[in-house]
């Protein structure tokens, strides 16, 4: 079992992957999971006996990793490649992005719940360092204890949070339940924004998971609770899920169209084949989500922003991720092109028709559901923002926040008259 790995789900072995060359990785289901469970990890890799190409074994597992800097500082720490998929899983592995915990081989998984380890201090120690040099410090490889990985390219870190204090998890048994996020030097509030789009996208009638800013040591927090967690028999099960890259079989360096990776028809070729179950509810659900990002300005909704809960069949898992970059002096470059477009200036009425063809609806649908999402966003816009200032304390971020959004709504009002 050396130079392997073992993937768990719901404390079974579901396969095992071995090492290839340049640290990728080569997945195989277990003969066991395949006779008794025989429900897929991804979409992307039906369960099947055989083994499955590098490709994408890899593309799927490297989806599951942190991005960008986090990830180039923990592979200078830990003295491996940041090309090493392996070697990331094999440390960062045991509690991921649904239900999949990655342990070494000859190890024999622990499964005790409830072992947690208390960080609080430690986080607040590594967040006073951020503050100084954010480049340098990120929260995942100030936590030496840390197990753990989830995909993306902002700072973060996966915990169990109980009342005011954070815990890490000790073995394989213990989820985490909550992600948090700290400040980002270059964008202003960005734990705000991101707090204040999600409760808009909730208060407007989106399956979206608590958020709240709490703030320790002085410091804000973007703090959310993690909807592929579930509490079963006083335990803390894991919920599967994958995004729509890992579904599709895009690597992580393809998850915006322009570098070549999934746009708004494949989205919904996914959703129509694979998310039928609720008939074309999905697909509506995604379009409707389109109009909100398009309203809150939120241009980062990349094939890794989207995510498929596999429980009970496949569904759309709720939104998150949801921040406002147009508040930001940003290119402003949409994740998936609207029509034929990925940029806001070049935008036209047409560009919508284009994206209702791309959706397979009629405009005049398209047009019903936009007045639905801005009346509703117009509704809560003033009350979520004084709820804001009265719970957290005034921001620059709100006055931004609002005319964003006010002057988005009155361009989609001339296109949809
Ligand atoms: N509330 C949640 N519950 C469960 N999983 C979540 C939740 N929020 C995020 N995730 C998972 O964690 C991953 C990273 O989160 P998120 O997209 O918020 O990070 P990010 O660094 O801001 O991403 P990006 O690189 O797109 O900016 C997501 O792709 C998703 O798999
Ligand atoms: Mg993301």
């Amino acid at each position: 079992m050396k130079d392997k790995l073992q993937v768990i789900w719901n404390k079974r072995v579901v396969g095992t992957l071995n090492r290839h060359q340049k640290g990728n990785v080569v997945f195989q289901y277990s003969q066991d999971w395949i006779d008794n469970e025989s429900s897929p990890i991804s979409l992307s890799l039906p369960c099947r006996k055989e083994k499955f190409a590098p490709g994408i074994s890899t593309a799927f597992f490297e989806n599951l990793l942190p991005e960008s800097n986090t990830r180039a500082i923990l592979a200078f720490r830990n003295r491996f490649d940041k090309k090493d998929t392996y070697s990331f899983l094999e440390n960062f592995g045991e509690d991921c992005a649904g239900a999949l915990s990655i342990i070494p081989g000859g190890m024999k998984p622990d499964f005790t719940p409830g072992q947690y380890e208390n960080i609080t201090q430690e986080l607040i120690d590594a967040l006073d360092k951020i503050l100084v040099d954010p480049d340098k410090y990120k929260l995942y490889p100030e936590m030496k204890q840390a197990k753990l990985s989830l995909a993306g390219a902002q700072d973060k870190l996966p915990v169990y949070l109980k009342g005011t204090q954070f815990y890490l998890p000790k073995n394989s048994g213990s989820a985490t339940t909550h992600i948090i996020k700290p400040i980002n030097a270059g964008f202003t509030d960005i734990p705000r924004n991101e707090a204040f789009c999600m409760e808009l996208a909730q208060r407007s009638g989106f399956p979206i998971p608590n958020s709240k800013i709490m703030k320790i040591g002085g410091h804000e927090l973007f703090v959310v609770d993690r909807y592929d967690r579930q509490v079963f028999n006083k335990e803390i099960v894991r919920i599967h899920q994958e995004d729509f890259c890992q579904a599709m079989g895009y690597p992580v360096e393809r998850k915006y169209q322009e570098a070549g990776g999934p746009g708004f028809a494949e989205c919904r070729e996914l959703i129509d084949e694979y998310l039928s179950n609720k008939g074309v509810m999905n697909r509506l659900l995604f379009i409707r989500m389109m109009i909100f990002n398009y309203i809150i300005g939120n241009h980062d909704a990349h094939g890794k922003n989207f995510s498929i809960l596999h429980d009970n069949g496949f569904e759309l898992a709720p939104f998150y991720d949801l921040v406002s970059t147009q508040v930001y002096p940003l290119d402003n470059k949409f994740a998936m092109a609207i029509g034929q477009t990925f940029r806001l200036d070049r935008i036209k009425e047409h560009s919508f028709e284009l994206f209702a063809k791309d959706m397979n609806v009629r405009p005049n649908l398209l047009k019903t559901f936009t007045k639905e999402i801005y009346g509703a966003v117009e509704k809560e816009l003033n009350g979520l923002i004084l709820a804001h200032e009265k719970n957290y304390g005034e921001a620059e971020i709100y006055k931004d926040l609002s005319e964003v959004i006010k002057s988005n709504i009155t361009q989609l009002q001339r296109f949809f008259r």
